[in-house]
């Protein structure tokens, strides 16, 4: 069963490789961030409270995030399996994930602390869900619908810095917690996307 759990730092590649395993597997990519993000822009209550902790660069109370969570994985098509970006970020969380359905793999992209700030100050977003780097794509119009690119709020310098140190504390003791679990394996996230796809598959279909 492919119940996977993608970790890794922000900007590690987590959405950029979720789109192409989640494709390759037909399994279902459910981002936390963009189920927020979806929220602000329809303006629901969860997009107001989500909001004011995302322009912090902080995490959105466990309570919440675990309730959306629980929701979004009774659907019927997280029964043939799911990947989870940027879900589960505390320990527990992870303990919630763990009484809601088991997971089978934690792929974490590891990324050097350069990287990670290169690549998302040069992100740049579409609204229709595709991201760019302004590195590999210099024009501000989306390949796929031709709509001009923007950067998201929470990529400004002075919100990556509280996110970085969010991870650090809260989120990269995920690493140890299922490597306990024995189902956590590492990938090299500095090489080019299609390397680390391959990579990526080749660890799923080793494991799963
Ligand atoms: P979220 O949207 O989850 O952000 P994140 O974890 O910080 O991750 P990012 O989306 O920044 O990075 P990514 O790893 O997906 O990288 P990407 O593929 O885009 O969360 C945002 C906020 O929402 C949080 O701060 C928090 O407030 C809240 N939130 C979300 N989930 C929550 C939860 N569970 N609990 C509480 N709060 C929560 O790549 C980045 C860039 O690098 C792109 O430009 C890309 O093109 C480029 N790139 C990717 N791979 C490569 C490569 N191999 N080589 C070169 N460039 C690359």
């Amino acid at each position: 069963m492919k119940n996977l759990v993608f970790l890794g730092a922000p900007g590690a590649g987590k959405g950029t490789q979720a789109k192409r395993i989640s494709e390759k597997y037909d399994i279902p990519h459910i981002s936390t961030g963009d189920i927020l993000r979806a929220n602000i822009k329809e303006g629901t209550e969860l997009g107001k409270l989500a909001k004011s902790y995302i322009d912090k660069g902080a995490l959105v109370p466990d309570e919440v995030i675990i309730k959306v969570m629980q929701a979004r994985l009774a659907e019927d098509d997280c029964k043939k399996g799911y990947l989870l970006d940027g879900f589960p970020r505390t320990i527990e969380q992870a303990k919630a994930l763990d009484n809601i359905t088991t997971v089978t793999l934690a792929v974490n992209i590891v990324v050097d602390d350069d990287a990670v700030v290169r690549r998302i100050a040069g992100r740049r977003m579409c609204v229709c869900g595709e991201s760019y780097h302004i590195s590999t794509h210099p024009s501000d119009v989306c390949d796929k619908c031709g709509a001009k690119l923007y950067q998201r709020d929470d990529d400004k310098e002075e919100t990556v810095k509280s996110r970085l140190d969010v991870y650090a504390k809260q989120t990269a003791p995920l690493i140890e917690y299922y490597s306990d679990k024995g189902v956590l394996v590492d990938v090299d996230g500095m090489q080019d996307v299609a390397e680390v796809t391959k990579e990526i598959i080749k660890v799923i279909d080793g494991n799963c």
